[in-house]
């Protein structure tokens, strides 16, 4: 809980973080952000071996906007049943062009990573920009929501 490693650089991430960054790039390229200009890229790894991509989809009626995060989480969970997300890196480009931008993900994106996480068994590594331009990368979901609400409250 709470648990999280700053890095300077990109180069500083593991390489296959870096990759996994870099997909997480390239997929902003699929956002539709006509209101926001704010184009957010999300890749997760898969246990097997497959990356899946998301990016946000906004919606003239603003409360039906999708972050990137859940559209990629919906999207491995759809597409590959019974997989295990490993690791998830968001990054975001305003107006769609470099250089990329944090993009913390919001908090209803954290709980869903944290319920994947809670189901699946096993934890999901995030890397994500902060404001300040240095990585953020932390061993579990959980680390981004401390006292979290989940289903052993019901
Ligand atoms: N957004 C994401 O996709 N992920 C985040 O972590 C934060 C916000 C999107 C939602 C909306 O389309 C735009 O960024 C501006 O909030």
């Amino acid at each position: 809980m709470g648990n999280f490693t700053i890095l300077d650089h990109l180069e500083d991430l593991h390489p296959g973080d870096q990759q996994l960054v870099q997909a997480a790039v390239k997929a902003t390229a699929n956002a539709y952000a006509p209101y926001s200009q704010f184009h957010v890229g999300t890749a997760l790894l898969l246990d097997n071996g497959v990356i899946v991509t998301g990016a946000n989809q906004e919606n003239a009626a603003y409360p039906s906007c999708m972050c990137a995060e859940r559209v990629a989480i919906y999207a491995a969970t759809a597409q590959y049943p019974g997989m295990t997300i490993r690791k998830l890196a968001v990054v975001a480009l305003r107006g769609g062009v470099a250089p990329v931008v944090s993009a913390a993900s919001c908090g209803p994106c954290r709980q869903v990573m944290l319920e994947f996480e809670h189901r699946q068994g096993s934890p999901i590594e995030v890397v994500f920009l902060a404001p300040d331009n240095r990585w953020v990368k932390t061993p579990t979901a959980a680390s981004l929501l401390p006292f979290a609400f989940s289903k052993d409250n019901l």
